[in-house]
């Protein structure tokens, strides 16, 4: 079978290439013995699953579906089990089948889960009083104890980073194909928190027309016994493609088609701080076939996207690139539309996708990082607005939010306080939307989806000479 690649591309070319956000290893020797023995492990998927996930990628990209991404900010070697994996799990399904009922489209899932592990820092080093260290940079990288041996950069992580994504993995696939992820369960799942929760007016009203379209189905002779859509799912992974070492070492050429793919999650991304055209990260996901994410922040241009794109997606292949959009409420207005219409103006076809967390984060007065809810909430909304006024599809959704009830996003229907905050504060890095703020972001997106669908249903508005 002939390797097909770009011109140029190698799965180690990016290492000729200026690159942020490196770890300094002190054991040169150490790292790469660590990654020849990754090189020798068996890939965490099959690359079909990744030509999968970019067909269900370009049917958002065409208007006709919708992406749910969402997952800690930062994976945890300390937090790793299934309850925490089925809790995430819980929440995420629930959301999807309220997306997928009001909005009345398909709905990927894809998590920030079984590899999220790397940090881009926006500084190298960490100040606590008269004390300066590393900053840390994921548990794939080092320790989050503020002490001089936690940080420092231990190659030996990336074999935990990969037996852990591996059992994640395997979890999340037996939950999701077992008979756990069926529509009954969800639903189920999904009443018992709408009894309980501070808006249940609101959710008990969805989840009533829910329980009549279930029993309207059953009826009818549908049901999870004899319809595999009722009793599983389709679930894909995702996380930042910063650590290219480790990536390169996981990188693959799939037996079935010639072609290079990344192979420690089905999706990849490429964040904020890393997508210089010229450097390491931009060459590295260039040459293998995954869906790959951009997140794209106040600092990019149009004409730098369109590079960008020519970069990353050439054949303009549908599906390919999710254009992750992380502006921040004040400024999506200001730098979402220029980048549309140059989208739009060049015939480029993206999945645009809103990650309303990451130009939303303030530090409260008790020094906590945070994210006021309605911030996030507002953003959302915005972006919607935007693609309204454009004509485009805001086809996505990408959070930070876990299975639970931490408090370290400010807001939201039970009204977590800054002074709240200390009491389940959690997180390894940014905070996170806890249960009840995530399925409040879902009502909202429904809502909002609902209301596209119903626009589209009307038809072109004519205009009356
Ligand atoms: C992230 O997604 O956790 C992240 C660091 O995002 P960004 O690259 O958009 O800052
Ligand atoms: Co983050």
């Amino acid at each position: 079978m002939a390797i097909a690649k770009p011109a140029g591309w190698t799965p180690d070319s990016w290492r000729a290439k200026p690159v942020q956000q490196v770890p300094e290893y002190p054991d040169a020797k150490a790292l790469a013995d660590v990654e020849k023995q990754l090189a020798t492990f068996p890939p965490l998927f099959f690359a079909g699953e990744a030509r999968e996930l970019k067909a269900e990628l370009a049917n958002v990209a065409a208007g006709n579906g919708f992406l749910l991404q969402g997952g800690d900010c930062a994976e945890s070697f300390a937090e790793h089990g299934a309850d925490n994996i089925r809790d995430f799990f819980r929440v995420f399904l629930q959301m999807a089948v309220v997306l997928t009922y009001a909005g009345a489209l398909p709905v990927v899932k894809v998590g920030r889960i079984a590899g999220q592990f790397a940090k881009p820092r926006s500084s190298p080093m960490e100040k606590k009083g008269a004390v300066e260290l590393p900053s840390y940079r994921g548990d794939i990288v080092n320790g989050p104890e503020f002490t001089p041996e936690s940080r420092i950069p231990d190659p030996k992580r990336q074999l935990e980073a990969y037996r852990q994504s591996a059992a994640t993995l395997n979890l999340l696939r037996a939950f999701a194909q077992g008979g756990y992820a069926s529509l009954d369960n969800v639903h189920r799942w999904y009443l018992d928190y709408a009894k309980g929760s501070a808006s249940a007016k609101h959710y008990q009203q969805v989840a009533e027309r829910i329980s009549d379209t279930l029993n309207f189905m059953r009826a009818c002779g549908l049901n999870a016994s004899n319809t595999a859509q009722l009793r599983t799912t389709n679930f894909f992974t995702s996380h930042e493609a910063l650590l290219l070492g480790f990536e390169q070492a996981l990188t693959r050429v799939d037996s079935t088609t010639g072609d290079y793919y990344g192979c420690s999650g089905h999706m990849l991304w490429i964040g904020d701080r890393t997508r210089q055209l010229d450097h390491a990260h931009v060459e590295y996901c260039r040459g293998i076939k995954n869906p790959i994410g951009l997140k794209c922040g106040p600092s990019l241009e149009p004409d730098g996207l369109i590079k960008l794109i020519d970069a990353l997606n050439p054949a303009n292949e549908p599906g390919r690139l999710t254009l992750i959009c992380r502006f921040g409420d004040d400024k999506v207005e200001k730098h979402l539309p220029k980048l549309i219409r140059a989208v739009e103006k060049e015939g480029r076809t993206v999945v645009w996708s809103c990650d309303p967390m990451h130009g939303n984060t303030i530090t409260a007065n008790t020094g906590y990082k945070t994210r006021p809810f309605n911030r996030v909430l507002s953003e959302i909304k915005k972006f919607f607005d935007v693609h309204g006024a454009e004509g485009t599809h805001p086809g996505g959704i990408h959070l930070e939010m876990t299975g639970k009830n931490v408090t370290e996003c400010t807001g939201g229907a039970q009204a977590v306080t800054e002074a709240d905050l200390q009491d389940r504060y959690h997180t390894h890095c940014d905070p996170r939307l806890n249960v009840d703020q995530a399925l409040e972001v879902a009502f909202i997106l429904a809502e909002r989806l609902r209301a596209e669908r119903e626009e589209k249903a009307r038809g072109p508005k004519v205009m009356l000479a």
